[in-house]
């Protein structure tokens, strides 16, 4: 059956805005994450300290998190890549990080110049150390249903590749369409996989882009299967850089639209956080993708 509460973890500061041509200037990144924070949202995932070279357009995490004022009851997750993202994340005071690997060789080529091996191998000690330091961590997986260059990824490898990441302490595992290809049956199927490998869906979040429009369609088959964790972008923000024919994430408001007419607590203030959007659309000088946002917006 369906859950009774989603938790929405909310991507579009780090998912959307590193995605950007621009880069967006660290007060609207910050204002953006307040207002985000004023709607009701309780998971902000803020920005990644990565190669700044590699994405330019987070080169600002440490400013953007000290201009932050500390909420009861908000976590602003980041992304690290390797060792070094993980001291700059422990310096900056962080206490949750997610990790990110790939299910395909080809883009953990092009994500973070490794194989899916070599992927294993550079976080198996970040995530020992973030542990010892009290971190939580999530993991994403990408590539889990389709990848440009590799065509379909098989189910028995994402399961494989899961395990591994589940493995190395991973309270969570976002399961990654990065290119928005998937369909509900795929969904189905994947989740089912996972079950029987003893992966059920307490510890599993899902995290679609809409680049087909299948965003919601899918998050809908993952609910069903009780997952109740699901990452969205405000306004439908977002792509990956790295991953050709990426466009936005499933929007915050087309998932919060659906949670409501499905009587599903989610906790968000819909007006607020289509203003939002508005008002970054307004920044970023385009209008939102997001259905839900144009047919609200005033
Ligand atoms: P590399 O070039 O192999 O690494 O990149 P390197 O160790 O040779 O370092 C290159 C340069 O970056 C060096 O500087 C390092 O010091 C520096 P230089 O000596 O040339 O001046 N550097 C760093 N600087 C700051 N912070 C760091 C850091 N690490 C190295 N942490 C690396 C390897 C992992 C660094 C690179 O590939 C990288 O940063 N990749 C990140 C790519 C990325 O952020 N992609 C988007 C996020 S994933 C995503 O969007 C998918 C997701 O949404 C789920 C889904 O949709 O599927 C999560
Ligand atoms: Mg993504």
């Amino acid at each position: 059956g369906l859950p009774g509460r989603v938790t929405i973890w909310e991507v579009g500061a780090r998912d959307g805005l590193q995605n950007e041509q621009t880069v967006v200037p660290v007060e609207v990144k910050a204002e953006f994450l307040d207002r985000l924070a004023d709607a009701g949202l309780t998971v902000l995932e803020a920005t990644s300290f990565v190669s700044p070279k590699w994405v330019p357009q987070l080169a600002d995490a440490e400013e953007l998190l000290a201009r932050l004022k500390p909420r009861e009851g908000v976590k602003y997750p980041v992304l690290v890549p390797n060792e070094r993202g993980l001291e700059r994340a422990l310096a900056a005071g962080r206490t949750d990080i997610a990790i990110f690997a790939s299910a395909t060789e080809t883009f953990a080529h092009r994500n973070l110049n490794s194989t899916v091996d070599g992927q294993f191998e550079r976080f198996e000690p970040v995530v020992a150390r973030a542990l010892d330091a009290g971190v939580r961590v999530r993991g994403y997986l990408s590539m889990c249903f389709g990848d440009p260059w590799e065509g379909a990824v098989d189910v028995d490898r994402v399961v494989r590749v899961s395990k591994r990441l589940l493995a190395l302490g991973c309270f969570q595992l976002s399961l990654g369409d990065t290119i928005g290809v998937a369909t509900p049956g795929q969904v189905e199927r994947l989740l089912g996989a996972l079950g029987d490998a003893g992966i059920g869906p307490g510890s599993l979040a899902v995290h679609f882009h809409d680049t087909y429009g299948q965003a919601l369609s899918n998050t809908l088959a993952a609910l069903r299967q009780g997952v109740s964790t699901v990452d969205s972008s405000a306004g439908g923000l977002g792509g990956c850089p790295y991953a050709e024919s990426a466009t936005g994430n499933l929007a915050t408001e087309d998932l919060i639209w659906m949670l409501d007419g499905l009587g599903i607590e989610h906790g968000v203030d819909l007006g607020a956080l289509v203003e939002t959007s508005v008002w970054i659309a307004g920044r970023l000088g385009r209008p939102s993708p997001s259905r839900v946002v144009r047919a609200l917006a005033k």
